[in-house]
């Protein structure tokens, strides 16, 4: 079974192969040119995918000594993501499904990321507790199988990665923010300010809002704007920010692991390739006698890797998705019940 996998939800163009369950490519195709706005600039966004896609899918193909009409599965995110930049790939998906007369499935890049830690040599063994941390989600699951999702707990405001990138910003750092403030946290020390971590009544849910608030508060009380602030004052805050981040992250996971019974615990997302939490993962599992699953870097921001092994596990199910304008049937994050 030869697997196409297309990811174009916002600001990476990534293509992968996956031939017989080996992956054979995962390219990533990084837009760093935003980084000049601060921020994701979807129509920029949206041409880009359009001008590195099909160097992208031939350069794929061919790493994978594999012609066009060898693929039997076609996948491509569906959403959640830019409009724009979603259409993109979809389209382009859909047109060599209908073109190759082979299935296609639309997937749910956040079940991507979901099942990522199956890319790994080492597999999580269900039922796993999995805590999706990216730029739009912060998501704590359990996960019985490749079909049943069982939401936990989530964010009621801002996602974790969002709070790295607006923190990022109030410093000066730049963007994306979380591995700025991951090196800015190297140097500086996390215990000079004591930022609030929310704890919820909803014991599983997270909430950033107020840290971030906290964080803005401490900025314009101690400094009239961010150019004034040290580098080394910078550093603290980073640290201190980061540390009150991961601290709610492991507390709700925490208490996630003494009720519910699970195998594994995985850390999924953009925000996963964080050094600090990734340690604390490892150190949680451990102390819990738990398999940790983390994947690799290629496999924690965005990748088609994930899409195109998740594609397939929805085909093996029985999903395929139509060439219409519904693109998903599947399994969605917004109402996962068991
Ligand atoms: O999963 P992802 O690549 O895209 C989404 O699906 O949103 O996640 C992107 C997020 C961004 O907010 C980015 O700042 C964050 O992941 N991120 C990190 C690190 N690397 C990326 N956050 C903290 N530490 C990092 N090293
Ligand atoms: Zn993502």
């Amino acid at each position: 079974m030869n697997v196409l996998g297309i990811e174009t939800s916002c600001d990476e163009t990534s293509v992968a192969v996956i031939c017989n369950e080996k992956l054979t490519a995962n390219l990533i195709s990084s837009q760093n040119f935003h980084s000049n706005y601060g921020g994701v600039v979807p129509e920029l966004s949206s041409r880009a995918h359009i001008q590195i896609i099909t160097p992208l899918v031939k350069e794929a193909l061919s790493k994978s000594n594999l012609k066009l009409e060898e693929l039997d599965l076609i996948c491509a995110t569906a959403g959640p993501g830019l409009i724009g930049a979603l259409l993109v790939g979809l389209t382009f998906a859909k047109g060599l499904a209908f073109t190759l007369k082979k299935p296609f499935v639309g997937v749910n890049h956040i079940e991507g990321h979901i099942y990522s830690g199956f890319l790994m040599k080492e597999k999580p063994e269900f039922p796993i507790l999995v805590l999706v941390v990216s730029g739009g989600h912060t998501l704590l699951l359990r996960v019985n199988s490749f079909t049943a999702i069982k939401k936990i707990g989530s964010t009621v405001d801002d996602a974790a990665g969002e709070a790295f990138d607006k923190v990022a910003k109030m410093l000066g750092l730049g963007y994306p923010g979380g591995p700025k403030i991951q090196q800015a946290a190297s140097m500086g020390n996390p215990d000079k300010i004591k930022f609030p971590v929310a704890e919820l009544k909803e014991k599983y849910n997270f909430s950033f809002s107020g840290l971030k608030t906290a964080v803005l508060r401490y900025i314009q009380k101690n400094y009239a704007d961010a150019v004034e602030i040290s580098l080394s004052d910078k550093n603290d805050i980073a640290a201190s920010f980061q540390k009150a981040v991961i601290s709610a992250l492991v507390r709700n996971t925490k208490k996630a692991l003494e009720e519910f019974e699970v195998n594994s615990l995985s850390l999924v997302g953009g925000v996963a390739a964080n050094e600090s939490l990734r340690t604390s993962f490892i150190n949680l599992g451990e102390r819990y006698n738990k398999k940790v699953s983390i994947p690799r870097m290629e496999f924690c921001g965005d990748n088609a890797a994930m899409i195109a092994f998740r594609g397939e596990k929805l085909f093996e199910a029985g999903i395929t998705s139509p060439l219409s304008l519904s693109p998903y049937p599947g399994l969605s994050v917004a109402d996962f019940s068991g």
